[in-house]
């Protein structure tokens, strides 16, 4: 992982990078270095998770040496209940971060970021008392997946022809990172109409888990508060959370 120190020094302020060989969750030691009162800013990267997450407890697979595994603390100086914005925060810096490599990076509401109609990157954000996780994991030169994700996971190389130095992709990220997250108080507009740019499930039908249980509809676009917004045959539900949200067609696409 010695690629990665050669980066340290060009990183934006506050961020810094903290090495691990190995770790069980890079939200994990961060949560718990965070707690030991660690100051903003703080990268822990690894190439081994022993218990990398997803959302929902998903189990994460993030072959060593390939792909990008990383948490970033933050301590957001707007009221915490703004703090769920980070997620859509996070999602367009990596898919930004992509665009200087890839053109037509899209953002699967909440926050998987999609190239060529597949997952490229995974995030999942955390709170604690007083700081917030945004770990990320980012398939940079994978070339095979499992054949669980094989249909629906891509990769940075495989998208390009090539493959791309992690600690250039790691840097990028942290330079959108560093200027996306003073927006999510006042400046919150700005990363809607990025993310509406950028959104591939406006247009679609879907199916999806809300916290009322499961609907159906088609997504007519993102609230200014980052809701999505489904026309159901109840009406417009503005949704602040799903899962599972699967695309079921109308534009003849067929994807999770
Ligand atoms: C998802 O799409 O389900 C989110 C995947 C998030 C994976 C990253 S890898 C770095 C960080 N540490 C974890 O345990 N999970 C996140």
């Amino acid at each position: 992982m010695d690629e990665f120190s050669a980066i340290a020094p060009d990183l934006p302020e506050p961020f810094r990078l903290l090495i691990k060989q190995t770790v069980d969750s890079t939200n994990d030691e961060v949560r718990r270095l965070a707690d030991q009162g660690m100051p903003e800013g703080l990268i822990v990267i690894t190439d081994h998770q022993t218990q990398g997450r997803g959302r929902r407890g998903a189990a994460w697979f993030s072959p060593p040496g390939e792909s990008l595994a990383f948490s970033v603390l933050l301590r957001p100086d707007v009221p915490k209940a703004l703090w769920p914005r980070l997620a859509l925060v996070a999602g367009l810096a990596v898919a930004e971060a992509l665009e200087e490599y890839i053109p037509l990076v899209g953002i699967k509401w909440p926050n998987d970021v999609w190239a060529g109609g597949k997952k490229i990157a995974g995030i999942l954000v955390e709170a604690g008392r007083d700081f917030a996780v945004v770990g990320i994991g980012l398939n940079v030169n994978t070339l095979a997946f499992p054949d669980e994700v094989a249909q629906t996971a891509t990769s940075l190389a495989l998208e390009m022809g090539r493959e791309v130095p992690r600690a250039e992709m790691l840097a990028a990220i942290i330079r959108r990172l560093s200027l996306r997250r003073h927006q999510i108080g006042t400046e919150f507009g700005e990363i809607i109409n990025s993310i509406r740019l950028r959104c591939v499930l406006t247009g679609q039908d879907v199916s999806l888990t809300a916290a009322s249980g499961p609907l159906s509809g088609t997504v007519e676009g993102i609230s200014p508060q980052g809701e999505l917004l489904l026309r159901t045959t109840a009406g417009l539900q503005p949704l602040l959370q799903a899962d599972e949200v699967r695309i079921t067609g109308h534009s003849g696409q067929t994807a999770t």
